[in-house]
């Protein structure tokens, strides 16, 4: 029998955990023949509504599924992890941006990085969904010394998945006609959602909507306001769709992504594309045997380089905002 792969996921009694945990005991992260175990992380008053979840998980008869940690000790949920789903974090109410969540939401990522640092196994991969997720990412990544950088990936995959459903909605075809899309920069209102790179049945993207204007007035501020927009609606920020877009996130960093393909990733920069440094900034990458690339050789006009600037910028903000929980 295959050796489960250990999958610890943080807030796992909350909105998205709900969503994720049983879609990954269902085998949806690495396939039917790959069993799993999981690895929950709650805060103490969140425990009893843990272990209803965990009944859940035991109703459900899941045959993948070879064992559940439940624990509020961090030391314990990334015990071997081979994947770190780190959820758990407050989410924006209405009115909100994400950076406003630093202040919360930032001490979690100093001592799970830490815990991370010292427990999970040594091929770990870390995915940080928990808002603002770029910056919670870098915060975690610096406190986590002795884990290759390259591991630590914030999720903008939801973004991505949003712009490929928008692009295909316009043009009326089907979503897998629509490949090469990118997110850049940060999980926030200033992100850019790149259609101008983007190909529709292998066409450059742009030929086949016939209206830049659309792509700018419409397409890019409905990609980048979407979470405010379901917030708005739902009175609550988005739980499965965040949950699909984590799956799809480990999903192709464990499979690779499609060949012609790319898909987006929150990544530490070193500067690519007029990127600044130092910081988690998303990018195009293709992904083989585990290992993520970003995307070489684009070419970007002043409205592509404008739009990277300002959500660099805001990038850069949010690490001065937060240099105290950077070792
Ligand atoms: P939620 O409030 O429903 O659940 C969060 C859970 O985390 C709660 O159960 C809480 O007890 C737990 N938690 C809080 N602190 C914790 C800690 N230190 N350790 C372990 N667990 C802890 O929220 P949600 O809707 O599940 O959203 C979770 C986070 O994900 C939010 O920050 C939200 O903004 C973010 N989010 C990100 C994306 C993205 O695309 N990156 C998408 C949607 C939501
Ligand atoms: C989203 O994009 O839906 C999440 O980041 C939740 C939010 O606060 O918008």
């Amino acid at each position: 029998m295959t050796d489960p792969i250990r999958v610890a996921v943080t807030g796992a009694a909350g909105n998205i955990g709900y969503a994720l945990i049983f879609r990954i005991a269902n085998g949806d992260l690495f396939g039917p023949d790959q069993p799993v175990i999981l690895q929950l992380l709650e805060i103490p008053p969140a425990m009893d509504a843990l272990e209803g979840v965990a009944m859940e998980l035991e109703d459900c008869a899941f045959p993948l599924l070879t064992q559940t940690v439940l624990t509020d000790e961090p030391d314990v949920a990334f015990a071997s992890a081979n994947w770190a789903l780190l959820v758990g974090a407050r989410p924006r109410a209405a009115g909100m941006e994400r950076k406003d969540l630093l202040s919360a939401n930032g001490p979690i990522f100093v001592s799970q990085g830490r815990a991370i640092n010292d427990n999970v196994a040594d091929d770990a991969r870390i995915v940080v969904v928990g808002n603002p997720a770029n910056t919670n990412c870098l915060i975690a990544m610096r406190n986590a010394p002795d884990v290759p950088a390259e591991r630590f990936t914030a999720m903008t995959r939801l973004d991505h998945n949003r712009a490929q459903s928008q692009l295909a909605q316009k043009t009326g075809r089907p979503l897998h006609a629509v490949t090469n899309v990118t997110i850049w920069g940060n999980h926030s209102a200033t992100q850019y959602p790149d259609a101008f790179h983007a190909q529709i049945d292998g066409q450059p993207a742009p030929a086949v909507v016939g209206d830049d204007s659309w792509i700018k007035e419409t397409f890019i501020p409905t990609v980048q306001k979407r979470g405010a927009e379901v917030i708005a609606a739902r009175g609550a920020s988005s739980a499965a769709s965040a949950a699909n877009a984590c799956i799809n996130h480990v999903q192709s960093w464990h499979a690779g992504a499609a060949e012609g393909d790319w898909v987006s990733m929150g990544v530490p920069s070193t500067g690519e594309y007029h990127s600044p440094t130092g910081v988690i900034f998303s990018y195009p990458v293709t992904i083989r045997d585990g290992v993520y690339r970003i995307v070489q050789g684009l070419e970007l006009n002043d409205f592509d380089r404008e739009k990277i600037a300002a959500t660099g910028a805001e990038l850069l903000a949010e690490r001065a905002a937060i240099a105290d929980s950077l070792p």
